[in-house]
């Protein structure tokens, strides 16, 4: 096997950092392939944590290539921000990273227009996180974006930004009704944040073909989770990006076929961020005590997490259209101490039909019921767990009900933040619920 994948399997913040983190030790080259600086992975090393938001997960071990791949969208004024951060503490940043120069930029005007746009949707407003996703990715979908390999030819980036400005300006005062912001050094910041990376600016898709070809091991880290997939998420509450394994090929340049396996990773509960259908939310004592116990707050924006039970719904579906070998549970720890731990089996329609197939439809979503079915809790503390063999009776019970009916086995746990509390684990157990 020389490539792996891991995306997250819900709405994203499932601990992918921490995951990615230990699967690099025996990985040559980390390679992120959609979304932004939306994103917030956070790693611990030691007492040590880091906030990673563009960077690959691998950025924090020697030898490791780190790639931004070209399916990104890259502010380049944060994408410094966070290398200066990082060479502040330490890390050799700029000979580990490499960035594909297909990537297209965020402007500020992006930003600008990510809050108007929110602004304007009001009641419908998807909570995103502001930092320009939508509005880049809409400008490249659209053919008037700008990628980072354009910035380095000093006179064709002068054309296409000019041709940007004056239509984003345009939209700010006819559309928005607002003046729009000045732009008087972005052309020349732009041309210096470029250059300043240029040795590290490469076809990143060439990069890992030929990794892979010479039998190095590849890993792809996945951003967000595979519910605000553009495609199969919860649309219009979604992320601009394809989060889920489809998203590999056009965002990196590495062929579909030769993604060798394709893991993903799931807390023991659910979490979500920003608007849109959430089926299993509690939102009494229950969900405060679980946001509580697991610090479920925004790596990125510092949001309050929405908290809520295991999908079972959800995760099937994840799991079935990535096609995945394998799952992570993390946060097993955080339940320790609930006298009863409830799973969302099955959803009941508003029309009182039971679905346990993932609607398309918002509407649908909107109203549903969720079936819990409920399975007792245990009190004992998982962190120093190092073996399926520490853990209670029913914290296996559970783990082997959400394995059964995600129909996926269940490769590791993790009971910590920190590098050491996480380890293999088998369930021998037939896989089909
Ligand atoms: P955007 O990606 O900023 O456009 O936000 C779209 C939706 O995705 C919002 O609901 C965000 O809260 C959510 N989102 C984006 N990135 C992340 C992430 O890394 N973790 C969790 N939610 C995210």
């Amino acid at each position: 096997m020389s490539s792996t994948a891991v995306i997250g399997l819900q709405w994203g913040d499932e601990g992918k950092g921490k995951i990615i983190d230990s699967l690099t030790a025996t990985a040559d080259m980390v390679v992120r392939y959609a979304g932004g600086n939306n994103a917030g992975h956070t790693v611990y090393v030691g007492d040590d944590k880091y906030v990673l938001h563009l960077i690959p997960g691998g950025i924090l071990h020697d030898k490791k290539v780190n790639l931004i791949g070209r399916g990104l969208v890259v502010n380049l004024a944060a994408l410094h921000e966070e290398i200066d951060g990082l060479v502040a503490r330490g890390v050799p940043v700029l000979e580990r990273l490499r960035i594909d120069g297909r990537a297209h930029l965020i402007f500020p005007y992006h930003c600008k227009l990510d809050g108007m746009v929110e602004k304007w949707r009001g009641s419908g407003r998807i909570g995103t996180t502001g930092r320009g996703i939508g509005p880049a990715y809409a400008d490249k979908v659209a053919r008037t974006g700008i990628r980072l390999i354009d910035v380095l030819d000093a006179e064709y980036f002068k054309e296409r930004l000019n041709a940007a400005l004056a239509e984003k300006d345009a939209v700010m005062r006819e559309v928005y009704g607002v003046e729009p912001d000045s732009h008087d050094d972005l052309y020349e910041t732009t041309i210096e944040q470029a250059a300043a990376l240029r040795d590290i600016i490469v076809d990143g898709g060439k990069l890992i073909r030929e990794a892979y070809a010479a039998g190095k091991k590849v890993l792809f880290e996945g951003a967000q989770g595979a519910m605000l997939d553009l495609d199969a998420g919860t649309y219009p509450y979604v992320t601009s990006s394809w989060t889920g394994i489809a998203g590999i090929a056009g965002g990196t340049g590495f062929p579909a076929n030769k993604v060798d396996r394709a893991l993903a990773v799931t807390k023991a509960y659910c979490t979500r961020v920003g608007e849109g259908p959430f089926p299993s939310e509690l939102h009494g004592k229950v969900g405060e005590d679980l946001r509580a116990a697991g610090g479920e707050f925004g790596a990125t924006t510092g949001r309050p997490r929405r908290c809520g039970w295991f999908d079972a719904v959800q995760a099937r579906y994840a799991c079935e259209f990535n096609g995945l070998d394998g799952v992570f549970i993390t946060k097993l720890d955080i339940l320790s101490g609930f006298d009863e731990i409830q799973v969302c089996v099955a959803y009941k329609l508003a029309d009182g039909t039971e679905v346990t197939e993932y609607p398309a439809e918002g509407s649908k979503l909107e109203g549903v019921v969720p079936i819990f079915e409920s399975l007792p809790g245990w009190s004992e503390d998982l962190t120093a767990a190092t073996s399926l063999a520490d853990l209670p009776e029913n914290c296996i019970n559970y783990v082997r009900f959400m394995q059964k009916q995600m129909c996926v086995p269940v490769v590791s746990l993790s009971v910590g933040p920190g590098r050491s509390q996480s380890f293999e684990c088998e369930i021998s157990e037939v896989v089909n619920a």
